[in-house]
């Protein structure tokens, strides 16, 4: 297996392109299986997650073009209805396969993805909207089966204990365009990623009301047709170099990113007195003396702070001078990259979903577990700030997500080389 080592080298300066947003392009795939004719996707990340999708949409019958770097061509004439355990359990967001085989197809069998270091990942509210638009739906064997032979619009409300969901809500509206009559959803995620999908569908042909609102209405149509897309940046890529800028005390100007999808992480690190110039299509971290102010956190569905930039922030945060308390709403336990941070000298304790991170404590090199995505990325964020070298294992959920992320960091001066595990010194493995 492969890791990172991470030398503290200094400021990261230059300027990079944030790359097309893993988050859209995921159920965005998945709608591709929405009509016969071939969609053209533009500005897709190089990542595993996606490579996943492909893996499975051509398992499904679609045939797969990759024209240009960062284009696919999907053509789904002929498809099938089974999502195999194989396949699915390499990537939760297949699950997001649901909705599009139940419009196109009228029936579908999807093995239920398995579970995740970040916390309990159901799909009761999938299957509840499902029901809801009066498809029989069972489960068995691991497998969701759905009958949708007799599917119809309908209203139906999508907030769960944590809020709404965000996959959920991609499958439900890609189930309803194709349900005859009316979908109202109540409490619908107002993600960037689902406005993304919406506008997709709408080309496609599909009669959507009122997105990036918390209630869509959709109207359904007979058939949707082939499109050109481009996804939208990946607003969390773009926040993770912030923080890599920001540990580092860095000058970096993010290339393709709006400030329109960053409001509350914005928000929040303004508040802390990060330096910035924004302007409509880039962001620039400008370099500080002495430290950052803490700040306060709860992570909440968009347009709240998200989750997935709560890691890195905790890493920002142990090198800023004072107390700050994050406090985690979507996924109580994803602090899995506290006690790696603790290994690297931070000072933060967890107190049932928040953490309260005591700074300003300095990094020093450690080895060091990545247990998801976005703990990888914090740890990364740790070792570049941090003394000595820190040697970043498990980076495989890293390539899940960040496009050439080494190679971005290494653009903008980091010390960042990928190894493999035989060359991590075994006195460090032993102590
Ligand atoms: N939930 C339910 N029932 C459901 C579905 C969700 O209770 O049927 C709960 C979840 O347990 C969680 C909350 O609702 O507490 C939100 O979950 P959601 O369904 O919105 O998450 P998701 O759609 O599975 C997407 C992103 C995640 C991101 C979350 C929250 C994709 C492919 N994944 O997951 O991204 O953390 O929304 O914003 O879009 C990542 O990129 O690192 C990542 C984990």
């Amino acid at each position: 297996m492969d890791v990172f080592r991470v030398e503290g080298n200094g400021p990261l300066e230059g300027e990079i392109k944030i790359s097309g947003s893993k988050n859209s392009a995921l159920p965005i795939f998945a709608a591709c299986l929405l009509t016969k004719e071939p969609v053209h996707l533009k500005n897709i990340p190089n990542l595993s997650d996606i490579r996943y999708m492909i893996e499975i949409l051509e398992y499904l019958g679609a045939k797969v073009e990759n024209p240009e770097i960062g284009e696919w061509i999907i053509h789904a004439n002929t498809i099938s209805h089974i999502a195999p355990y194989e396949l699915v359990r390499k990537m939760r967001a297949s699950v997001c396969l649901l909705g599009p085989l139940v419009a196109r197809l009228k029936k579908a069998e999807v093995s239920i993805p398995g579970g995740c270091v970040i916390g309990p990942r159901p799909i009761d509210l999938h299957l509840k909207g499902l029901r809801k638009l009066n498809c029989d739906v069972t489960i068995s064997n691991g497998y969701v089966y759905v009958d949708a032979a007799n599917m119809r619009g309908s209203s139906l409300f999508l907030g769960g204990r944590n809020g709404s969901t965000v996959t959920g809500t991609a499958n439900l509206i890609m189930a309803a365009v194709l349900a005859p009559g009316t979908t109202r959803i109540e409490s619908a995620a107002c993600e960037p990623e689902i406005i993304d999908l919406c506008q997709l569908l709408v080309k496609m042909g599909a009669r959507i009301e009122q997105i990036g609102g918390p209630e869509l209405i959709i109207h359904g149509v007979d058939e949707l047709h082939g499109c050109e897309h481009t996804i939208i940046p990946d607003r969390i890529e773009a926040g993770t170099f912030i923080c890599a800028a920001a540990i580092t005390k860095g000058h970096v100007t993010l290339k393709g990113i709006s400030f329109k999808y960053l409001g509350a992480f914005l928000d929040k690190i303004q508040e802390a007195e990060l330096p910035l110039e924004i302007s409509d299509d880039s962001i620039t971290v400008l370099p500080y003396k002495g430290s950052l102010k803490p700040v306060d956190i709860i992570t909440l569905p968009y347009p709240g702070f998200p989750t997935d930039l709560q890691a890195q922030m905790c890493a920002l945060m142990s090198i800023t001078e004072g107390i700050s308390i994050i406090t985690e709403k979507i996924y109580p336990n994803r602090f899995m990259h506290i006690p790696e941070l603790q290994r690297m000298g931070a000072d933060i304790a967890i107190e049932g979903s928040s953490a309260i991170i005591k700074g300003p404590r300095p990094f020093s090199g450690a080895p060091v577990m990545a247990s998801d995505l976005r703990a990888s990325a914090a740890l990364i964020l740790a070792g570049l700030a941090g003394k000595n070298t820190t040697w970043i294992q498990r980076i495989y959920h890293l390539d899940r997500g960040y496009e050439s992320f080494e190679t971005k960091l290494s653009a903008l001066g980091a010390k960042i080389e990928r190894l493999s595990e035989k060359d991590i010194p075994n006195d460090l493995l032993d102590t």
